[in-house]
Parts: structure tokens; sequence; C-alpha cells
């Protein structure tokens, strides 16, 4: 999705929205630009492709003042090009605009400003609002600002500069992320916090409707009205190498390596040692709610709906209330029943995925209580949501998603635990043991991160580096892990994979089977064990390539299997969080043998902010 950065001071803009916008590359993006305001005149340059590209133009091209604003561009109006990339201009090239989200109007509005004579340069939605705010125009851009988003419907983010106003930068947002970032004489804007923490933690969460008017010594907002809002400065306390890679080749493979810890984060202040209880207060969730629910709604995308698989599974067996789990693009237009006394548990890491907040809308609507499992402190779907528990994965820059997954089902487990005391059906000494084997988990996980030699042999031997396609196959709890596993191959490798449940292979996919194909099964110690084995043997007398996901001492799998991935034994409930790595590691060094861009992989954006 696009990156926004904008900054006034006295560093030069250029430098600071360069090093703020490599910081986003993990949104995804096809194109870039930057305008700075200077010596009286608004200059830009804008490249298609990486941003190597624009650095090397801005090199020939230098850009020199105290103001600018800048963009990484995910196409959604409009080919990526040069002339579709954001800054975007009014007719005069006095006032520029980068944005993030979909003006839904946008037809409307440029049919309108054509009628009056505008002529527009590209094919972008975002030209529009440039045009929009010229109209309004009368020597204030704040107030130009807030008049033209009145036009507009849909969901951006913007960062607005004019050419004479050189000492202010307009900011507003509906529906796209922003963030205001403030420093000692300087002021930032920027999609996310990693953009701006080399130079500042303090930061104000911008609102839906709300328009920011930034100086170097100050701000002011007001929703598009003039209404005046008051917003409290957030301290952020994210370490600034967590947005580097630290010596690892990717940040995909650091944040696979920061599992461990992650997963203790994930527990930290939630559990005690030796305790049987839970402590999940963010949830804002009553124990009479607790004990009142009879339905649960999990929705999510992507790997966070492979959490929710996960979540599903632990909660109908431990907590015993009904779960019903829903890809949040399929809720939102599915008409959902809501009956009363459901709690819907959102799923997100980047927590501003636009199919799940308006799953959180949705359901807010009908009644619902909404408790989301997010990553992104402050995001979207942590302030649309009742109450929240963070996974405190830390910042996620690798597209495909890791630490975020591993913590989320973590987050599910823990809320399992409470949810199921509070109703009563699980005793304190079940709560207790169920603790410990999460508070175990960091340390098995780290048994796998020190023991990859098999994996990476695996990923380096033609068979599965060269596959056209790959199975993955799981029961019960490693269902999602099958799911997950393949998922991984699939986005960051471009091999074809599927993830099934082994249960289902005979009504299908076993027709796919041959001496060519991959198929991993995760076949950990459980009660799907035995189950699981007589899918491989199938699969074996199919000359299919098996390779297996086995717990560590099972050496009677290994005639069965071309490969075996080991992982320790493990509460079986919580196996997916273990099993995901060695099916992390193993895509990670499959994609990176082909030589694929595993942070950035192709067509795909790290947040999805339009559906
Ligand atoms: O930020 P979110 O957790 O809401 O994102 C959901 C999906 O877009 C995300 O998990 C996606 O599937 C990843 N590329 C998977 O690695």
């Amino acid at each position: 999705m696009c990156g926004i950065v904008g900054y006034i001071g006295d560093k030069s803009p250029v430098e600071v929205i360069m090093a703020g916008l490599h910081r986003l590359e993990y949104r995804g993006y096809d194109s870039a630009g930057v305008a700075v305001v200077g010596a009286g005149k608004l200059d830009c340059v804008k490249s298609l492709g990486k941003l190597k590209e624009l650095d090397r133009k801005l090199e020939e091209h230098p850009l020199h003042g105290n103001l600018g604003i800048g963009h990484t561009r995910w196409a959604t109006h409009g080919a990526p090009s040069e002339v579709n990339s954001h800054p975007h201009f009014d007719k005069a090239k006095e006032i520029a605009v980068v944005h993030n989200g979909i003006i839904e109007n946008y037809q409307e509005l440029r049919a309108a400003l054509q009628a009056e004579g505008v002529q527009f340069r590209s094919q972008t939605d975002t030209e529009t609002i440039a045009h929009l705010v010229r109209k309004y125009y009368q020597g204030d851009l704040f107030a130009a600002v807030k008049r033209a988003l009145q036009d507009v419907e849909g969901a951006y983010a913007i960062g607005v500069i004019c050419k004479d106003e050189p000492e202010v930068l307009v900011a507003a947002r509906h529906g796209s992320p922003l963030i205001v970032g403030l420093g000692e004489n300087e002021a930032f804007i920027a999609s996310d916090v990693p953009a701006i923490m080399k130079y500042t933690r303090k930061v104000l969460y911008i609102d839906n409707g709300q328009v920011c008017r930034i100086t170097r010594d100050g701000y002011k907002i007001e929703d598009i009205h003039g209404n005046p809002v008051q917003l409290e400065v957030k301290t952020v306390d994210w370490d600034d190498a967590a947005a580097e890679k630290e010596g690892y080749p990717h940040f995909m493979l650091k944040e696979i390596h920061q599992q461990a810890n992650v997963i203790r984060n994930t527990l930290r202040g939630r559990v005690h040692e030796g305790s049987d209880e839970v402590n999940l207060p963010d949830m804002n969730i009553s124990v009479e709610e607790l004990k009142g629910c009879e339905k649960i709604v999990i929705v999510a995308c992507g790997t966070a709906w492979h959490a929710g698989m996960v979540g599903k599974y632990l909660i109908e067996k431990f907590a015993k209330v009904p779960v019903e789990l829903d890809l949040a693009s399929e809720y939102r237009y599915r008409d959902p029943i809501v009956p009363p006394h459901t709690i819907m548990i959102p799923v997100s890491q980047s927590g501003e995925t636009a199919d799940t907040l308006e799953a959180i809308r949705i359901a807010k609507t009908r009644g619902a209580k909404v408790a989301s499992i997010v990553n992104v402190v402050g995001s979207s779907v942590a302030r649309e949501s009742h109450g929240v528990i963070y996974q405190h994965a830390g910042p996620e820059i690798g597209v495909a998603s890791t630490k975020a997954y591993t913590s989320q089902c973590t987050a599910f487990a823990l809320f399992t635990i409470w949810l199921a005391e509070v109703r009563g059906v699980m005793g304190k000494a079940q709560a207790r043991e169920m603790i410990a084997h999460l508070r175990e988990i960091p340390e098995k996980i780290q048994w796998i991160l020190d023991n990859q030699e098999d994996i990476k042999r695996c990923a380096a031997d033609p068979k599965y580096r060269d596959a056209q396609s790959a199975l993955y196959l799981g029961r019960g709890y490693n269902f999602p892990s099958a799911l997950e596993g393949a998922l991984k191959l699939k986005e960051i490798s471009y091999i074809h994979a599927e993830g099934y449940a082994a249960g289902e292979m005979k009504h299908g996919p076993i027709a796919l089977v041959t001496n060519e194909l991959p198929v991993v099964c995760v076949a950990v110690n459980g009660d799907t064990y035995d189950k699981m084995v007589s899918n491989i043997q199938e699969i074996r007398a199919r000359s299919g390539i098996v390779l297996s996901v086995a717990t560590v001492g099972n050496e009677a799998i290994r005639p069965h299997s071309e490969d075996v991935f080991y992982v320790p034994e493990c509460f079986e409930p919580f196996s997916p969080i273990v099993v995901a790595v060695p099916l992390q590691l193993f895509a990670y060094y499959v994609a990176a043998n082909r030589g694929c861009d595993v942070d950035q992989p192709r067509n795909l954006a790290k947040s999805v902010t339009v559906e």
C-alpha cells in the first residue's frame, strides 16, 4: 500500500523523506516521488520502480528547501507510471498532494472539475484532491484542505504543501493510517511509525475526519468542519534497531528468528510463573460479558485468518463457546447474523486491513462486542474495537507474516484460558498446566532455530526448490499449519502451493500426486498422528515426495518420508505455534535460493488498506 512521509524543519526534506520512504518499502509500491517547497518554488522528482531509481534522479536533480512531502505508490487507479505517481498538483503546480487510500466519488469530482475547465494529467483519484484544494484556496492552505475534504468520499491519508506557504504542512486522514511526529523545531508526517523513528518518538495518531496544520514549532487539529480537536501526544517505545535488518539478509529471516522473544513478549505481564491466571485487562470485556457470551466470531484476512482458525479450535475445545470463523472480505458482504451476546475477535497485524475494519463496523452496528488481536498500537482496528490484545511482536517489515502469526496464535491461547476459567469450564490445575505449556514454547522455537541444517539442505534440493507446485497437509490443530505453510511458500517463492485438511485428500487433491509433487505433511505427535501416517502412506504409494514435520525422537516416520523436519515434543493444541517455524524457514530458504525478492514479493503489499 502507498506510503507517505512529510517533513518541515531545518534538515534536508529530501534526506528525511527518502529515509522514511525506505523504511516504508515493506508496504509495497511501484513508483515514488518527492516534492519540496524552497526558494519561492515548488519542485518535484518522480520515478517508476524502486526507490533507488528515485535516489538516482534526485542526485541529478536535487531539491532544496525546508518543507517537503514524499510518497511510494501502490497502483489502484491508473497503471504504475511516472505520470500517475505522487505527488499530484493543481494546474499551476503550486499545490502538491500525496495520498494513500481511495477516493470513491472521484469520477463525479473529476467530471465536475473538468466541467469547470480543469485539465487532468493523470488517471488517479488523487489528482482530484489537488485541484479541489486549489479551487478552495484563498491564501489559507489549512482552510482549503478542510473545505476540499467536505466534497470527498472514501478513504484517505493525505499530505499537502503549497508554494505560497513554505512554513505549513497540512495532513488529514479518513480510513487510511497517518501519524504526525513532533521533534525539536521540526515535524513529520508518515503512514507508519518506522518511517520517523530515527528522529522522534513523540507521535500524534490522527483520527478519522481530522485535519492537522503543522508548523516546525506547533500544530493545530480540527475536523473538516473546523471544530477543534485535542489529541494526546503518545510516546512510541519501539526500538529503532527493530526497523533494521541487524545482519540478516532479509527482514523476514530476522523476524523468524525473533519469534522466541516475541512469544515471551506476548505472554509478558499476562501470565506469571506458577500462576493459574491470565490477565487481559485491555480486552475491555467484563466477567459478566464473558460468562454470558453465546457466540464468538473471528474475522481476519490471510495469515491472520489462519491464526483465527487456531483460535477457533482452541476456544471450542477448551472454553466450549461456539466460534464462527470468517474471512473479513466475505463477512462484510454476506449480511451476517449477529445474535445478542456475540463477541467478535478481529485479528490483524497491521490493524489497517480494510476488509477487517469494515467487518468490525458491521458487527458493532449489529450489537457485537469487539475485542481485537492487533500488533500495531494505535492502529485503526485497535481504535475501532471496544478492547484489544496487543501482540507486542514489534514492527513486522517483511511482507510475509511470520512473528505476527505465532504471536496471534499465542494471544488466542491466552484468551482461551481466560475465557474457559471465567466460564468455569477449566479448573485452576488445568489452567496452570496450560500456562506452563505456553511458557515452554519460546525454548522449543529456539531449538528449531538452532537446528536448521535439514531445512536449509532441503530448500536447496532441486526436487523442492524447482518444484512447480506443492501440497501441504495437516489435521486438527495443524490443519491451519498446512494452510499457513502453503501460503508462506506461494507468496514468497511463487511456487504454487495448496494447504488441505489431510482428510480431504481423497476428495480431490490426491489426483495431483506424482513423483514430482512435494507433499509437506504435518505429522507431529498427538490425537491425529495415526491418521496422518495413513495419509502419508497413500501419498508414498503414488510416488509423491513426502516431507514430514514430526516430533523429535520419531524415527518410525523416516521410512515413510523422503525428508523429515523435526520439532520438539509439544502440547498438541499449541503445536501450531511451533510447527509454523520450520514451515516459515523452508519457504524462506526456497524463495531465497530461487532469487526471489523475499521481503517484497511481487504484487503484494504489507498493509492492505483498500479492499
Ligand atoms: O495486517 P493484517 O494481519 O490484517 O494482514 C492480513 C493479511 O493481509 C496478511 O496476513 C497477508 O496474508 C500476509 N501476506 C501473509 O503473509
